[in-house]
């Protein structure tokens, strides 16, 4: 009887062989871009406890109140799957006291990230986001650097048809009063609204303002703007950072219905949307938080950072990019144990110096690894039989010649095959690269 297969948690999904040279060049590009700007990795367990995220994101946010992944631990403390970065870089800033080292923190971090949404196109349960979080100065430079890096990023890794909008959401002083109006508005039209935003209406009437129904979109035409009503320290600061953009040549659009999903924003918040995505169009997303820090119980020191989504970027890629070059083959056959043995030795020294090298490793009869080697797509095959062993010589196959060429087939002494194929192969392959 054969047992039922186990399959992936609805949500989840497994990156197979043959998409992970994608995610392995993206992730490259993408810390190149983020040493050149100074950023430093940092790696914080995906399991925190519960209270880190509500005492950050908001208890009231979609994700805390309805997406995370929560359970009690063994000793009866609450924990989740982190649903984002920031929370736990913040976490540990405060924890090991970052800022005693050096006033400004710039830090990035790669990894998965869980929230129990409706999958659908570009958005899973588990997810992969690349994020950076500049922490320790309240200048809009810091703004106009995290955007310049979230854009440099995207760019690095060949993302195109991308728009950056951008939006204020004020701070504790002007927020309360633009609330109020909202609010008032709002009232005036709940009647039209749905379910959802009728109970936003009194716990986060922010939210009503991105929501996608078609009802909500029609009743919030015409609402107050947040950047009508910032006070003059957070007109300033949003000035600054439209001027700083300009000067950097980054186009960007005003989106007053921003309001982004978290609830640690004041000040500049910004959206990168990419064309060809249907609805999970947003491929990177952060902003400006004056109170977190302080909140988790470290200095009032703001901070500023993005995340983008990888598994989106990955879905416009593989539509738009040739796939990743392999480094060229090498593939060794051996007859007896001899020849395997002579083998074991040249293979460890040209994989030392670079090349990829594969072998058979069930060892059958040479017609067979010579088939296997063509259907892994060899460059070169390099044979060792009785006839190789008694005259100290590799037999090269090139794989890639025609059947009739004069150099088809060659032998090459054992001691300058590394010298012999790091020629043929240019620089390129003999020292790994892609
Ligand atoms: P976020 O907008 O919630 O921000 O997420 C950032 C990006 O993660 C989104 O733009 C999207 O590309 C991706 N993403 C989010 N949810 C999913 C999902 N279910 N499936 C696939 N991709 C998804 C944050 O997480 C903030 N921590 C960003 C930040 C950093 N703010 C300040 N510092």
């Amino acid at each position: 009887m054969t047992k039922d297969a186990l399959k992936t948690i609805r949500g989840m999904r497994d990156i197979l062989p043959d998409q992970s040279p994608w995610w392995q060049r993206m992730e490259r590009q993408l810390i190149e871009i983020l040493s050149r700007y100074g950023y430093c990795e940092i790696r914080t367990p995906i399991l925190e406890q519960t209270s880190l995220f509500a005492r950050s994101i908001g208890q009231e946010t979609d994700i805390v109140a309805k997406e995370m992944y929560s359970f009690e631990d063994r000793d009866g403390s609450r924990l989740s799957l982190r649903p984002e970065g920031t929370a736990s870089v913040v976490r540990s800033f405060v924890e090991h006291n970052l800022a005693r080292r050096q006033p400004v923190n710039r830090l990035y971090y790669l990894g998965p990230m869980f929230r129990h949404e409706r999958p659908q196109k570009g958005r899973y349960r588990q997810f992969h986001q690349m994020g950076a979080e500049l922490i320790g100065s309240a200048d809009p430079a810091a703004d106009v650097e995290m955007i310049d890096l979230m854009v440099e990023c995207m760019e690095a890794v060949g993302l195109t048809g991308t728009s950056l909008e951008l939006n204020s959401q004020g701070c504790r002083e002007c927020r309360p009063g633009y609330r109020e109006k909202l609010v008032a508005y709002l009232q005036e039209r709940a009647d039209r609204l749905c379910d959802d935003c009728q109970r936003r209406l009194s716990i986060n009437p922010l939210r009503v303002l991105d929501c996608k129904e078609d009802t909500c979109i029609q009743a919030v035409e015409g609402a107050p703007r947040m950047i009508d009503d910032l006070c003059p320290a957070c007109g300033e600061h949003f000035e600054a950072v439209r001027s700083g953009l300009e000067t950097l040549e980054l186009d960007f659009r005003l989106d007053h219905r921003m309001v982004r999903g978290l609830d640690y924003y004041d000040r500049t918040t910004f959206e990168l949307k990419a064309e060809g995505l249907g609805a999970q169009d947003a491929v990177a997303g952060g902003g400006h938080y004056d109170g977190l820090v302080a909140e988790l119980g470290g200095p009032p020191v703001p901070g500023v950072g993005f995340a983008s989504g990888l598994d989106r970027i990955l879905l416009n890629l593989l539509a738009s990019l040739p796939a990743p070059e392999d480094p060229p083959v090498l593939f060794v056959v051996t007859r007896g144990d001899e020849g395997w043995h002579e083998a074991l030795g040249l293979m460890q020294r040209l994989r030392r110096a670079g090349f990829k090298v594969i072998s058979d490793v069930r060892r059958g009869s040479m017609k067979s690894q010579m088939k296997r080697a063509d259907k892994d797509g060899a460059r070169f095959v390099l044979m060792l039989g009785e006839s190789e062993l008694a005259e100290g010589v590799v037999a090269v196959k090139d794989m890639a010649a025609r059947a009739d060429a004069a150099d088809k087939q060659f032998n090459v002494p054992l001691e300058e095959v590394q010298a012999d194929l790091a020629q043929r192969l240019g620089e390129r392959a003999g020292s790994g690269g892609d």
